[in-house]
């Protein structure tokens, strides 16, 4: 243990991470550029992330991809990815186990944040907000939009909990696929579904040269929002 953390010590410093800076030589993003409500600026930025995902030559590989936090009823905090499933004016939707982590620091504490941390264009979007559950027509309607051995992985998987063994989950799983062949109809797990993040803000980070970074943050006033440029 002590020897495996020594050689990662050495590595890191052989890469030499201080000296590790990317330059930022893309266009601003001024106040007047942006619109007038977070959610058509998101669908922009994101629209933008997504072409640049489907560029053969581009970097960007999961733009939906986004880092959830949460924290415990004590404020502790907890971070993990996972994928965008859509988003509107009521807010952005991701699925996951109702008895994992992250949903049981959602039940005792419903303040989130958001990060889509889309490097190869110099961008981030930041949004902070509170999740409650979507409804259970919209969590089937998507669990049947997924590849049948997701559905059967969403049985099979008790997220979060401790497990024996890699064999004790593809037991559970090929349990699973008997009684389910490809083809047949899964029903949606009871302790899965969607979470809805309504955002309280929503910040848009772009990166410019000389760390003079534009970073244009909206904030939710009632029915309409206020825009504040931060320091970078
Ligand atoms: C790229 C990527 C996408 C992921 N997407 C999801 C997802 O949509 N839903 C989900 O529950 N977990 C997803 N995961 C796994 C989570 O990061 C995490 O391991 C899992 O949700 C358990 O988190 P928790 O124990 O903190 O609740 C994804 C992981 C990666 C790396």
């Amino acid at each position: 243990m002590t020897e495996s953390r020594a050689t990662a010590t050495e590595s890191a410093a052989a890469v030499d991470l201080a000296a590790m800076r990317a330059q930022y030589l893309v266009d601003g993003m001024t106040e007047t550029d942006v619109a007038a409500d977070p959610f058509e600026q998101f669908g922009r930025w994101f629209q933008q992330a997504a072409a640049q995902a489907a560029d053969p030559a581009g970097v960007l590989a999961e733009p939906n991809a986004m880092v959830v936090s949460t924290a415990d009823g004590q404020g502790r905090p907890s971070s993990r990815t996972v994928l965008l499933k859509g988003f509107d004016r009521h807010g952005f939707v991701f699925f996951t186990n109702y008895e994992s982590r992250k949903a049981r620091e959602i039940a005792a504490n419903p303040h989130v944040s958001l990060l889509f941390p889309w490097h190869p264009i110099a961008r981030q979007v930041i949004v902070t907000g509170t999740a409650e559950r979507t409804g259970r027509d919209e969590t089937v309607r998507y669990f049947r939009s997924r590849p049948h051995g997701s559905q059967l992985g969403a049985w099979a998987s008790a997220q979060s909990s401790v497990i024996a063994s890699r064999e004790e989950l593809d037991a559970a799983y090929a349990e699973l696929a008997a009684r389910y062949p490809e083809g047949e109809q899964v029903p949606a797990p009871p302790h899965w579904g969607g979470f809805r993040v309504a955002p309280e803000t929503v910040e848009f980070w772009q990166g410019r040269s000389n760390r003079l970074h534009d970073r244009l943050r909206y904030t939710r006033e009632g029915a309409s929002w206020t825009l504040h440029r931060l320091s970078p």
